[in-house]
């Protein structure tokens, strides 16, 4: 019988208990014995493994966060760590592995497939920043969580007449701020991939919506652009309006998985088990025009990610 290993690294995401369902549950289902490994590649180097049957992934699809644990190893990084997980693995009979997790961990799983062992990548981190993929399990928690986080601040600000300044996750990639501003019609919205300026961006947009009576406004602002105190500070000096500023963190990060997630993630996780099954490795599970299919790791990687340039400009006229 064959064993294959499942592990979660990097930010967790919700969504990734799912993805593990699905691979326990399709490994077992095609007759493999799974082993989960806990704290990512961290784990995977002390061998740090749980037996799965079909029971320890009951009552998780629903949950935020990940069971088998996940971190960030820079001993994995070198190639010491590297043979030394692969060495694990043939140590405990592993051989295959999905991994789940962004593209650093995909990364790793390219050197673990150098080092004889497959391995399989499933996208997931809410920042939705994995060029090859349209998708990553947990982009569609996030924003949720951030549209109510949102709409809760609009409240507050429409009640004092203010501008409220919110920063939503993401490194290198505006995806959660641009479509969490859509949806909560922020007047402004700033992302590491457009360059901006704050007097035609933010303050010029404000007074035009002043100028047709709005007197409250949303301003979100993706991670990787940071500054909203000093934003706040300036709106409130420059226009004479009261101004807040919230960091929405790691709440963006926890609770339960949408619909989406948890079908994609049980779709992804899936098809993971059946390219190991046939014998690939160094692939990735990806979404590509809607449909779930898979790529060559080094392939993946060297993709450049495309910011959705049309969507940024639908904002930018229905925001007024
Ligand atoms: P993510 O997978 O979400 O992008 P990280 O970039 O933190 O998160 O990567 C997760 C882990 O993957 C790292 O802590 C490290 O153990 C491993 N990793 C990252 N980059 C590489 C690399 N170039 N080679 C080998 N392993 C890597
Ligand atoms: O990559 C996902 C992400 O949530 C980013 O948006 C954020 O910058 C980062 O992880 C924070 O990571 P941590 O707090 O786990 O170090």
């Amino acid at each position: 019988m064959k064993t294959i290993g499942v592990l979660t690294s990097g930010g967790d995401a919700p969504g990734m208990n799912a993805a593990i369902r699905a691979v326990v549950r399709t490994a077992i289902e095609n007759n493999m014995h799974v082993l989960g490994i806990k704290n990512g590649y961290e784990g995977l180097m002390k061998g740090d493994v749980v037996e799965m049957n079909l029971r320890s992934v009951s009552n998780i699809i629903n949950r935020g966060g990940t069971i088998l644990h996940s971190a960030r190893s820079e001993g994995f990084k070198t190639e010491a760590g590297q043979e030394k997980a692969a060495e694990m693995c043939k140590a405990l009979g592993i051989e295959g592995l999905v991994i789940i997790g962004g593209d650093g961990s995909f990364r790793g799983a390219r050197a673990l497939t150098a080092n004889g062992i497959n391995c399989i990548g499933v996208p997931g981190t809410i920042d939705n920043d994995i060029a090859c993929s349209e998708y990553t399990v947990g982009f569609d928690t996030a924003m949720n969580t951030a549209l109510e986080m949102v709409d809760r601040i609009r409240d507050t600000a429409q009640s004092h007449d203010r501008c409220s300044i919110v920063e939503v996750m993401g490194r290198r990639c505006g995806d959660i701020a641009l479509q969490t501003g859509i949806a909560t019609g922020a007047t402004a919205i700033l992302v590491p991939e457009v360059e901006f300026n704050i007097e035609r961006d933010v303050i010029t947009r404000i007074i035009n919506t002043q100028k047709t009576g709005k007197k409250h406004f949303i301003v979100v602002v993706a991670e990787g652009v940071g500054g909203v105190r000093d934003l706040a500070k300036y709106i409130e000096k420059r226009l004479g309006i009261e101004a807040r500023a919230t960091i929405l963190g790691h709440v963006q990060r926890g609770g339960s998985p949408t619909v989406r997630d948890r079908v994609v993630a049980s779709q992804m996780g899936y098809e993971a088990v059946d390219l190991l099954d046939k014998g690939y490795g160094n692939r990735v599970v990806v979404m590509r025009d809607g449909k779930i299919t898979h790529l060559d790791i080094n392939e993946a990687l060297d993709m450049q990610r495309v910011f959705d340039k049309k969507l940024y400009e639908i904002a930018m006229s229905v925001s007024i």
